[in-house]
């Protein structure tokens, strides 16, 4: 998406805080701000699931600003709102199974940390809260998408990012906030967290292709995924920071592709892309072992996404893959041991502090 003279005059005038901002999609986020002249960028983040190797690629830039903070703490997100034009909420806890293990600590952080993000985004009068809502607040009924409406969630975390939307609606209805909410579906690409539930077949993928291990598909291919690319989340992020259709405010999107990909697919596109890293990778077989029969999830629509706030993905599954190989070859091995050692630390603490 190229920005025109306008769009960039609203970027280079602006100031940005991006919470979530060292992890995977807020870093990129981050970034294109700054590759887009942003006057200003603050990232607030405590780290938990973030890593200072995401945001190494700009953290000496000089509009570039990082806070240590918890959004936990309205004092922290107080701060962190001041003087800042546009804020980007991706902080977040994005773990289902941590959700129903503790669903406290995700409310805390999900629900009570969003809503002291927009107490303070709105005590610091900025132009307009954007932030990160879940495709898994739709359940397998599979009218609900289509019409825009949540279905009955599934977790705790899905019962948290329905609770945004609430939250941001009452907002702009009480206190005429611009809010815009953006519901992803499973996003990928380079400097994805490897313990994230969403798209995890793709780095547990990669990770026994790498090792020449067979990928074991148990379900059949009516059992789909709803796969994104990075860099159409970012798209979607920029056009929500753009827009002036006073129609496109005050919604909430569905951020997806509109293409359903099989586990077999994926698979294949996989060995294909990796095996020009290693040859070898090309003769490793793809298992089928059908044993289970999944609940086929509902389609994400993106019609509403296009036509108000004119949303249009340019890379599908093959092509972020193909972009991201690359990187998941290169890097994810090392993103994997980090993560796993970062996840045993903050069990060995929360069971200390227990
Ligand atoms: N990745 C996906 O496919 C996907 C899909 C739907 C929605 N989302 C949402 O998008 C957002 C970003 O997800 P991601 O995939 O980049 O995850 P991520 O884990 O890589 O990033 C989340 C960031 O928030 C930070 N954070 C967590 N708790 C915090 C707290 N209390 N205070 C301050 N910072 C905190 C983490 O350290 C991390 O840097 C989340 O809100 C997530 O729920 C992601």
């Amino acid at each position: 998406m190229q920005p025109t003279t306008d769009q960039t005059g609203r970027i280079t005038a602006a100031s940005f805080l991006v919470t979530g901002g060292a992890g995977f999609i807020g870093s990129h986020i981050a970034e294109r701000l700054l590759a887009a002249g942003a006057r200003k960028v603050r990232v607030l983040d405590n780290m938990t699931t973030g890593h200072f190797r995401n945001i190494a690629p700009f953290v000496n830039h000089p509009r570039f600003e990082y806070v240590q903070g918890d959004i936990r703490d309205i004092t922290a997100c107080n701060t962190a709102c001041k003087g800042i034009d546009f804020v980007l909420h991706h902080a977040a806890s994005g773990s289902v199974p941590d959700s129903i293990n503790d669903p406290i600590t995700t409310n805390n952080i999900n629900a009570t940390g969003f809503l002291n993000m927009l107490v303070a985004a709105h005590a610091a009068q900025v132009k307009r809260f954007i932030y990160a809502s879940s495709a898994s607040i739709f359940t397998d009924n599979q009218t609900t998408p289509l019409a825009g409406l949540p279905g009955n969630p599934e977790s705790p975390y899905a019962v948290s990012k329905y609770v945004n939307e609430l939250y941001a609606d009452v907002f702009s209805r009480l206190h005429g906030m611009e809010t815009i909410g953006l519901r992803y579906s499973n996003v990928f690409g380079q400097r994805h967290n490897p313990l994230s539930e969403y798209a995890a077949v793709i780095p547990k993928f990669v990770m026994q292709l790498i090792k020449h291990e067979s990928p074991v598909i148990d379900v059949d291919d009516e059992y789909s995924h709803d796969f994104i690319y990075i860099d159409n989340v970012v798209q979607a992020n920029m056009l929500a920071v753009l827009t002036t259709n006073a129609k496109a405010v005050n919604q909430v999107y569905n951020i997806t592709f509109e293409e359903r990909t099989s586990l077999n697919q994926l698979a294949k596109y996989l060995r294909e892309f990796l095996s020009s890293f290693d040859q070898s990778i090309a003769g490793v077989k793809i298992m089928n072992a059908f044993t289970q029969k999944h609940n086929v999830h509902p389609y994400a629509y993106i019609q509403k996404s296009k036509k108000l706030l004119g949303y249009n993905p340019s890379y599908s599954l093959r092509d972020g893959l193909l972009k991201s190989a690359g990187w998941y070859w290169a890097y994810l091995p090392r993103f994997v041991e980090e993560a796993v050692t970062k996840k045993q630390q903050r069990q060995q603490v929360a069971a200390v502090s227990a």
